[in-house]
């Protein structure tokens, strides 16, 4: 990947852009509207949203107004857990169409699997969401469609359905790699996207990583997308300040050594949402 633009191809064969701007815990309203309408005009072309994150009228207004042409935004949002289940999710996603103002989006997620903690039946809710994701699909109101949050046990029924999910969005960062969980996504061609590519924010004040971003003369900010990107995965930055949106895309003038790279794959847990999938209860 040499900018912005660049794309990864799903297995689908649709183009997404290699790095999108997240928006989870982006207040709706003004703050939402400004910071999307910040990154089109830093060159993101790929913002992600989700229904649970109540943000998705502001998303659109900033779509809308930015003056880019709708075609060159890579558009994704999520079906929230209560709505899981077929009816639910075709209903969903007429609401997600419609705060957002648009007439297809270019990738819609199941949110989180149903779990085993939560579901006897959990697999076969999980299949009945999908369902529902294939009707839309095959229907043309979405060009890709896949998961977050899926662990492979969750994923097994999925690929082997008539449409293997294009993407898994999972947390995603130094001292969280789910590395079972990409090598699964990776065998079966599933592209991994990851969210929290900063930790949420922890991985900032890391030693580790501060020593390393200090070799290249850039913000550990910059150093995790870049990571993300050379493990091959989708990194997702979230901000809302203008400035740190501008600078995490400024990732394609440095490469991380092998050696820097293999430091921080090796990495510890350092900090995460702490959310298990298979053990949350929301
Ligand atoms: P803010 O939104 O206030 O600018 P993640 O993408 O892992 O969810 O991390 C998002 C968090 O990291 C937010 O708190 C965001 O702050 C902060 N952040 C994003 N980019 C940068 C950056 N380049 N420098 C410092 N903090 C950043």
């Amino acid at each position: 990947m040499k900018k912005l633009t660049d794309c990864y191809i799903l297995n689908n064969g649709v183009a997404i852009p290699c790095v999108g701007f997240g928006t989870w815990q982006t207040p709706d309203g003004e703050t939402a509207v400004n910071s999307v309408k910040a990154a089109l005009a830093a060159g993101y072309r790929h913002v992600d949203t989700a229904a649970i994150y109540g943000n998705e009228v502001s998303v659109g207004k900033a779509i809308a107004e930015s003056g880019v042409a709708r075609e060159d935004i890579f558009v994704t949002s999520k079906v929230w857990n209560k709505c899981r289940g077929y009816e639910t999710t075709l209903a969903a996603f007429d609401e997600t169409l419609r705060k957002l103002g648009l007439d297809y989006l270019d990738l819609y997620l199941i949110h989180w699997p149903a779990n085993k903690t939560q579901f006897e039946n959990w697999d076969e809710i999980n299949r009945e969401t999908w369902r529902a994701m294939i009707e839309l699909y095959r229907a043309g109101k979405i060009r890709a469609i896949g998961v977050s949050n899926f662990l492979p046990h969750h994923l097994a029924s999925l690929v082997a359905s008539e449409v293997v999910p294009a993407i898994n969005q999972i947390e995603f960062h130094p001292g969280q790699m789910q590395q079972e969980t990409v090598e699964y996504c990776r065998a079966h061609g599933i592209l991994v996207e990851a969210w929290s590519p900063l930790g949420t924010g922890r991985m900032l004040s890391n030693e580790t990583l501060i020593e390393i971003a200090s070799h290249y003369g850039i913000s550990v900010a910059q150093l995790c997308v870049r990571w993300c990107l050379q493990n091959g995965t989708l990194p997702l930055p979230k901000s809302v300040t203008p400035s740190r949106i501008e600078q995490n895309t400024q990732v394609f003038d440095f490469v991380i050594s092998d050696e820097d790279m293999a430091t921080i794959n090796s990495m510890a847990y350092c900090g995460g949402s702490g959310h298990n999938p298979d053990t949350v209860t929301f």
